[in-house]
């Protein structure tokens, strides 16, 4: 009997590997690598296990997702975010292994407040940013059969992490503690499942290239904290829903950049699965019902 071909996942343990191995899809065999075991800082053990395992594709969700650590630990984030996606895709280039890479809305510095395109000139505003730019462009350019999502304000359930924005507004409203939300941050919330689904329709079309990834619908942190409210309420994992007091990014006297605006748009996504992405608050549905 003909063997699956493999798919190997680096960043196991993260969010949006979870949501990965939860699609349970039987047309591939799935590796799934902890960071020890698959180490983006360490060349030598990512080539060997490549050669070990010879999967047909590799999907890298590991990433320094830490934003305002990355502006003090500069050189570790930029090795992490930048040159590690750079040496990742010239072993799989030479190996013809095809790569998945995500990127960030955060490329972009917000001036535009309309959806961004895959073409629109990015113009990062902090070191995240930065790392994570040169990591998708290393990736595109190491072979064009590599592709590239980018992606925002990623939720979902997930067995261990309980420190997601979802879980922090929940943990909140259980405490009676006061809340405050910021409407002049503005991007997409983005279900992981719907990501992890996406990612395995364009391996089979062969797409490639570079991808916005992101669920219909920008809106403000403010909103995204009153929608996780009202859902949660509804589902009876809050008493009542407490009031959340509207600030500016401006009241957090955050010493480093942020963009706004940075709703992508994901038409050109969307054409070429040839159906509509779905709403984060459909996604934000299935999560909480799950926590339930
Ligand atoms: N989360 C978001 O809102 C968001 C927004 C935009 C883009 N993205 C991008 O989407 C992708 C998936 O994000 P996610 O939310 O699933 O991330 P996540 O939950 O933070 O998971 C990242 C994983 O990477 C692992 N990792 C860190 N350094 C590593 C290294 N040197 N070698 C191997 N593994 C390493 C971490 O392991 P340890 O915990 O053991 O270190 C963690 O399991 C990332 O590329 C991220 O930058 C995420």
């Amino acid at each position: 009997m003909e063997k699956n071909p493999k798919i190997l996942v680096t960043g196991g343990g993260g969010l949006l590997a979870h949501a990965l191995a939860r699609l349970q899809n039987r047309d591939w065999d799935w590796l799934f690598f902890s960071h020890k075991d698959f180490d983006l800082l360490n060349g030598n053990q990512m080539a060997e296990q490549l050669d070990k395992h010879k999967p047909l594709v590799v999907i890298n969700t590991a990433a320094y997702n830490l934003v305002d650590r990355c502006e003090v630990e500069r050189d570790f984030s930029w090795a992490v975010n930048a040159q590690a996606p750079a040496e990742l895709a010239r072993l799989c280039a030479l190996r013809q292994i095809r790569l998945v890479h995500y990127g960030t809305d955060y490329v972009f510095d917000g001036s535009k407040k309309a959806p961004y395109l895959e073409t629109d000139a990015p113009a990062p505003l902090n070191h995240y940013a930065e790392g994570k730019l040169a990591g998708e462009r290393a990736v595109l350019k190491a072979d064009p059969a590599h592709l590239v999502l980018r992606t925002s304000w990623i939720f979902d359930w997930h067995p261990t992490q309980s420190k997601t924005f979802v879980h922090t507004i929940l943990k909140a409203a259980r405490e009676g503690r006061r809340l405050q939300a910021t409407t002049d941050q503005v991007s997409v919330p983005t279900h992981a499942s719907d990501l992890a689904g996406w990612t395995l329709a364009l391996i089979q079309n062969q797409a490639h290239g570079l991808f916005h990834a992101v669920n219909d619908e920008g809106v403000s942190r403010f909103q995204w904290t009153q929608a996780i409210l009202d859902e949660s309420a509804s589902l009876g994992l809050i008493p009542s829903i407490p009031s959340v007091e509207p600030v500016l990014s401006s009241h957090f006297n955050a010493t480093m950049r942020r963009p706004d605006y940075t709703v992508l748009s994901n038409s050109a996504l969307s054409r070429q699965l040839g159906r509509p992405l779905g709403s984060w608050r459909s996604g934000l549905r299935k999560m909480l019902a799950t926590m339930k």
